[in-house]
């Protein structure tokens, strides 16, 4: 099959990423054989490009998040038939959807109903399952007393879900952070009750504290007014590297700090499923009109010089919404 593949880490201006072909995937027995229809893009795919080596003789396949159709079932797979329509994202320990057809563990895999395109279902599951477990931990619901959130980066894949997600699922009032006229004018299509620019003085801009930051990007470089703007006890959870960072502020205010990988419970351990049900809870969700996807730039094929492109936005740092790559066959089912 053919699979955009690379060798060695490489920068965005030695790009190598090349359309290759591949041997099919092989199929584990929890795993699903998705037919890929459309994938969306993630900066933090960028930077595995960048760090990620193959072993001598290898290749990386990068992609974790997608929408396609089922077309063969492990052997203790189940809720999913032949032909199903899903979305899903995947481990990065494996070969991922950047492919025509990728095997993947049906636990973090949802069916999507006919009226949500591919492309739609692409934009969604990176953003909901990371801003749901941040947020909501493993409990599905915010921390006791949260009720005003502070959401930085709320334009991006990430934080146009969290708005959404807490405008759908809470009574919280919700902050949501920009720097550009047209991302201010996204987050409050989000859902967001109040924009603030992240790049000015967040303190001065809130008028009283928050509850909990959710901050997605520049989290290094603004705890100092993170910390600031939290009430004693309040949380902070952050979904970015950081680098390194000096927590004894955050220590003043008692305050609870969270970390958030989405792919800690398929590489770590933990409830595996509760991903395959957020994101079925998900497909509802946009059916009924609670969430909307986010594609706001859609790509058209699997070649290599559409990954660039990709790859160019992911790295911008200017993304509104989602960017995803559409593979032509199935483009409008
Ligand atoms: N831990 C995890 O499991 C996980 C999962 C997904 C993503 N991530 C990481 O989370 C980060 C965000 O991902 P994403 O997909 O939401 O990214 P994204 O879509 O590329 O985010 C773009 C948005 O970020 C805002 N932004 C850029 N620089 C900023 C800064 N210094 N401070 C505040 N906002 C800034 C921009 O808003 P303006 O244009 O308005 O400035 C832009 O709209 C990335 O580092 C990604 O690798 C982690």
């Amino acid at each position: 099959m053919k699979a955009l593949a690379y060798e060695k880490a490489h920068p965005l201006d030695a790009f190598a990423i090349e359309l290759v072909d591949i041997a099919e995937p092989r199929l584990r027995d929890g795993d699903v054989l998705v037919e890929v229809a459309a994938i969306g893009i993630n900066p933090g795919e960028a930077a595995i490009r960048q760090t990620r080596s193959a072993a001598p003789g290898g290749r990386v396949v990068l992609g974790w998040e997608f929408a396609g159709v089922v077309v063969a079932i492990g052997d203790v797979a189940t809720g999913f038939a032949i032909g199903d329509r899903v979305m899903g994202t995947g481990d990065i320990t494996r070969d991922g959807a950047w492919a025509e057809r990728v095997a993947v563990d049906h636990r973090v895999v949802a069916k999507i109903p006919d009226e949500l395109s591919f492309t739609d279902a692409a934009s969604l599951p990176i953003g909901v399952l990371t801003a749901w477990e941040a947020l909501f931990r493993d409990q599905d619901s915010l921390p006791a007393g949260v009720e005003r959130v502070l959401v930085i980066g709320a334009a991006g894949g990430v934080g146009s879900m969290a708005t959404q997600l807490l405008k759908a699922t809470t009574s919280a009032f919700v902050i949501g952070t920009a720097s550009r006229p047209e991302s201010a004018r996204w987050v409050t299509e989000m859902g967001a009750d109040l924009v603030v620019h992240h790049h000015r003085d967040l303190p001065g801009q809130l008028r009283g504290t928050v509850d909990l930051v959710f901050s997605t990007s520049g989290t290094g470089s603004r705890l100092e007014s993170i910390t600031e703007v939290l009430r004693p006890f309040g949380h902070v959870a952050f979904i970015d590297a950081p680098g390194p960072v000096d927590l004894g502020a955050l220590a003043g205010r008692s305050l609870s700090l969270h970390t958030e990988t989405v792919f800690s419970k398929i590489t770590a351990g933990g409830d595996v499923s509760s991903q395959g049900r957020i994101l079925a809870r998900t497909a509802q969700d946009v059916t009924a009109g609670r969430l909307r996807p986010i594609v706001t730039t859609t790509l058209d094929g699997l070649t290599a010089e559409t990954m660039r492109t990709a790859h160019t936005l992911a790295e911008s740092g200017l993304t509104i919404g989602k960017t995803v790559i559409s593979l032509d066959p199935h483009r409008n089912r």
